[in-house]
C-alpha cells in the first residue's frame, strides 16, 4: 500500500514519535510505502507533499513539533474540498491516510471516512479533551513544563510577598490546569468546568499570606468567574468557529490585587507548553499509538481511531473519539480543593 501521514491541528511535543513508528513498522514489517502531506489538511487538498521514510524519519524521536507542518485548515469549509482531497489522493497513488490530530482533524476524518476515503486516526493534544482515550501524547509533556514553572514562581514569589497567577492552556478543558496545578502545589487552580467566585479565590490568596507564604494561582484559559462573561484576547474564530481563548490570568490578578492590596503579577505560558522534547511518557505513547495505528492500516481496519484505555493500546471507532469533549469530573476538581489556600 501507499500511505500518507498528516499532522493536523496544534502541534504537540510526540508527533514526531508516532510519524516514526508508523513509517518504521509500515515498511519494516509491512513493506509499505509513504508520503508525508505537509501542514495538516491543507495537504490533501493542495496536494503539497513531501517524501516520507526511514531516512526522513531517522533521529526524529525526542523532537517537539511535526515534521510535516500543522494547520488548522478545514476543507469541509472549502467549496469542492472534499472532492479536490479524493483526485489528489488518486493522483498521488495513495490507498489510505493516517491522521494525527485533535477534534478537530479526527472530525475531518471521520467525516472523510464516511465518503469512502480509507483513514485511521491517532488522537494529539495537550489539552487532554479527547473522548474514547485516557489520556493523550503531549499532555504529560505540557504539565511538566507548567509544574516546573510553578515551582519556579513558588520561590521568587515567596521573596516578594506577591500572588502569581499562572495561566495555562487546555481550551475548554481544566486537565493541564488540575495536573500542574496539583503537581506544582498551587494555592487555588481554577478551571473552565466550574466557574468561580472571585472573592472566595481572594480569600484563599488572603488565607495563604496570613500563613507567610505567597500564593500561586493556576487559572486554565477556558475558566470564567460567576455570572461573568469569558475574558478573551481576540474574538475571531478559526475555520472550526474556536474562539483565541487568553486573558483571564490578567484580568485575575487586577481583580485580587485590588481585593488583597497585595502585588499581584500574571505570567501566561501559552506555546511554551506545546514547544520542545516530549517527556518519556509521551514518547512510549506515541510510538504506541503509531505501532497500533500501522497495524490498523495494515489490516484495513478504516474508520477506526487507536487510543490508550487503562495501559492498553485499543481500536475504537473515530466517531467515538469526537462525540462530546472530555472534561475534568467534578470529583477530581473537589480532590484538589483541599489544598486550596492553605
Ligand atoms: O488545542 C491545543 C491548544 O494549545 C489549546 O490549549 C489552545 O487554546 C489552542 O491550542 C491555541 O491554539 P493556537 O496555537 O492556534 O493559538
Amino acid at each position: 500500500m501507499r500511505i500518507g501521514v498528516l499532522t493536523g491541528g496544534g502541534d504537540c511535543p510526540g508527533l514526531n514519535a508516532v510519524i516514526r513508528a508508523v513509517v518504521r513498522k509500515g515498511v519494516a514489517t509491512y513493506g509499505h510505502e509513504f508520503v508525508g502531506f505537509r501542514d495538516g489538511w491543507r495537504g490533501p487538498l493542495e496536494g503539497l507533499t513531501k517524501p516520507l521514510g526511514i531516512a526522513e524519519v531517522r533521529g526524529i524521536l525526542p523532537r517537539g513539533g511535526t515534521i510535516l507542518g500543522s494547520s488548522r485548515t478545514n476543507p469541509f469549509k472549502i467549496e469542492g474540498g472534499v472532492e479536490q482531497i479524493k483526485s489528489n489522493l488518486a493522483e498521488q497513488g495513495v490507498d489510505a491516510l493516517v491522521a494525527i490530530g485533535g477534534e478537530d482533524t479526527l472530525g475531518v476524518a471521520t467525516k472523510l471516512h464516511e465518503l469512502g476515503v480509507q483513514v485511521v486516526g491517532v488522537p494529539k493534544t495537550i489539552d487532554n479533551d479527547l473522548g474514547a482515550t485516557d489520556y493523550t501524547f503531549g499532555f504529560d509533556t505540557a504539565v511538566n513544563i507548567a509544574m516546573e514553572a510553578i515551582d519556579r514562581l513558588h520561590t521568587t514569589a515567596e521573596s516578594h510577598h506577591r500572588t502569581l497567577v499562572v495561566e495555562v492552556m487546555g481550551r475548554h478543558a481544566g486537565w493541564i490546569a488540575l495536573h500542574a496545578g496539583l503537581a506544582g502545589g498551587a494555592n487555588v487552580i481554577l478551571l473552565p468546568e466550574r466557574p468561580f467566585d472571585v472573592d472566595q479565590v481572594a480569600g484563599y490568596v488572603e488565607k495563604r499570606f496570613q500563613h507567610q507564604y505567597a500564593p500561586i494561582v493556576v487559572v486554565a484559559e477556558g475558566a470564567q468567574p460567576l455570572e461573568g462573561q469569558m475574558v478573551l484576547q481576540n474574538q475571531e474564530l478559526d475555520s472550526f468557529g474556536h474562539v483565541r481563548l487568553g486573558g483571564i490570568g490578567q484580568w485575575l490578578a487586577e481583580q485580587l490585587e485590588a481585593k488583597t492590596g497585595k502585588e499581584a503579577r500574571t505570567v501566561v505560558l501559552g506555546h511554551i507548553q506545546r514547544g520542545g522534547t516530549p517527556t518519556a511518557f509521551d514518547r512510549v505513547l506515541a510510538t504506541r499509538l503509531g505501532l497500533q495505528a500501522i497495524d490498523a492500516v495494515n489490516e484495513g481496519d478504516w474508520g477506526k481511531m487507536v487510543a490508550m484505555q487503562g495501559t492498553n493500546i485499543v481500536r475504537v471507532p473515530l466517531v467515538e473519539a469526537t462525540k462530546e469533549l472530555k472534561t475534568v469530573p467534578l470529583e477530581r476538581y473537589t480532590e484538589a480543593e483541599v489544598f486550596f489556600g492553605s
